[in-house]
């Protein structure tokens, strides 16, 4: 009976999929719940709601209703939803998943601060990120234009520019156990959306049943944690207090300074939780944006072509990309856009929360509310884009070849808890791309297609494919 009740609507809600008794709509968000919510935006509107197993939740599509919930409501829509699944992983401190307030903003503004910092304030942060890229196209070039599967290589190297920021150092191609660390990290990130995670979330009792996945993802996050602990205890070796070298040392600085304050949200528990979290997001992300990049690169060769002409033009006699040629290569730029906008990397979002009660579109939404950001049906909004379904890099230039800004582009999302490492992820997206465009030629083995297909979690990956990189000029 319990169930049953909670499963009402509360007056003035949104309407919504009718749910099934106990599970609710859980099980709609089986199979590619991005395209099956735009879809059903289209029959109850751009607000709807769906009761994931008791827990009522808001989906929120197009790009009008998401701007007016993130943007117009920026102060409503920036909490995290207090999902049970949270709570065990996080305790919902560290940053990603923190609830709004007085420990997300610390959390923010420390983090904020180191990526400036130690990262795109530094002159020699561009040269290192540049150095990166040298390791990666060498060890691509290890293949001889074999076919290879390139997901660790671009893990590896995409991961390495967090890590100088938040310990001051790159982790080799060969170092196993962070390589592992990462590999269940992200299974985590697959987990934490199967429906597995939302039978848990609704009913938190099945920690206890013997078999499931969610005992996967609780290992699997006590050996990360482990690990981080590990590592973070590594580099603090050699502190001098208030002479931080990275964020580590910056966090374990406001952690001493603020020693004596009953209410300071730094915590040892927290540093770790935050350190996981700016590794995850920022490798995940990335690393597929590039990997579909590649794909994409290789299945349409015209415009691989025209992406290697561009490049040859503006980096005479094969000199190294730096992030002043951006403004000179539009064509890279539009190809990195269509990748974000088509491939939808974090297609809906992270899960928000309300902070307050609230209307929207004429509907009431209780404080506490999950929401859901569908940032795919504003990438696929046919309001503003035409033959969204197709990958046309061109869309994001104009009639002279200029590049073009559109407004319904939020693959960073919106807001308040909108991504910090945006400013990060485009340069690295920039320099990887061009430097190993400018080297290779990117094909598919003879014979071979691979689908395109996603694999699903809360990022979108290319399923594991297999490339050639045939190199095209001499080594400079
Ligand atoms: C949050 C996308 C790279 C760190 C987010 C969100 C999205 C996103 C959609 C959710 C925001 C929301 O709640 O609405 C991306 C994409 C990336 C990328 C597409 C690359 C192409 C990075 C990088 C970092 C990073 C490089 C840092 C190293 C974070 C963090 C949050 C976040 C910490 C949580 C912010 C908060 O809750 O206050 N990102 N991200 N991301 N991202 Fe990124």
């Amino acid at each position: 009976i319990r169930q049953l009740v909670k499963q009402r609507r509360p007056p003035g809600f949104p309407p919504g999929p009718s749910p099934i008794p106990v599970i609710g709509n859980i099980l709609s968000l089986v199979t590619e719940p991005h395209v099956f919510l735009k879809k059903q935006s289209e029959v109850h509107g751009q607000i709807f709601s769906l009761d994931l197993g008791g827990i009522l939740t808001v989906v929120v599509n197009g790009f009008d209703c998401v701007r007016e919930c993130l943007y117009n409501q920026g102060e409503v829509f920036c909490d995290r939803p207090s999902l049970p699944l949270f709570k065990k992983m996080t305790k919902m401190g560290g940053l990603l998943n923190c609830k709004f307030g007085k420990s997300w903003t610390e959390h923010r503004k420390l983090a904020c601060n180191s990526f400036r910092h130690f990262g795109s304030r530094q002159k020699q942060f561009e040269r290192k990120i540049t150095e990166e890229c040298m390791f990666f196209v060498d060890a691509i070039d290890e293949h001889k234009g074999k076919p290879f599967n390139p997901k660790h290589l671009v893990t590896n190297a995409v991961s390495n520019i967090t890590n100088l920021i938040i310990f001051g150092q790159r982790f080799t191609y060969d170092d196993s156990n962070f390589q592992h660390m990462i590999e269940i990290f992200s299974e985590n990130v697959e987990l934490a959306v199967s429906s597995w995670a939302f039978l848990y979330n609704a009913f938190p009792w099945i920690e206890y049943v013997p078999f499931g996945k969610h005992k996967k993802l609780f290992r699997n996050a006590a050996e990360v944690y482990d690990f981080l602990h590990q590592v973070i205890e590594g580099f603090s070796q050699g502190r001098v207090p208030y002479e931080p070298r990275h964020y580590v040392d910056a966090y374990l600085d406001e952690l001493e300074h603020n020693a004596s304050d009953p209410l300071c949200s730094f915590s040892y528990e927290n540093l770790i939780y935050s350190v996981g979290e700016l590794i995850i997001a920022g490798t995940e992300t990335t690393t597929n944006t590039l990997r579909w990049a590649m794909l994409y690169m290789a299945l349409y060769p015209n415009i691989q072509e025209r992406v290697h002409r561009e490049i040859d033009s503006v980096l005479e006699n094969g000199r190294t990309a730096t992030l002043e040629d951006k403004l000179k290569m539009p064509y890279v730029e539009a190809v990195l856009h269509e990748v974000l906008r088509f491939c939808n990397i974090v297609p809906l979002g992270i899960f928000r929360a309300t902070s307050q009660d609230t209307q929207v579109n004429g509907y009431s939404i209780p404080k506490g509310t999950m929401v859901i950001t569908n940032l795919y049906s504003v990438h696929f909004d046919e309001k503003y884009w035409n033959d969204p379904g197709v990958f046309l890099p061109q869309r994001f230039l104009d009639g002279n070849g200029n590049f073009l800004r559109h407004d319904a582009f939020l693959p960073f999302s919106l807001g308040r808890r909108q991504c910090l490492g945006e400013q990060l992820a485009k340069m690295e997206m920039f320099l990887f791309f061009t430097t190993l465009m400018q080297r290779f030629h990117l094909q598919f083995p003879p014979g071979t297609i691979p689908t395109v297909t996603p694999k699903l979690g809360m990022t979108l990956q290319p399923k594991p494919y297999s490339i050639c990189a045939v190199r095209r000029q001499q080594k400079q």
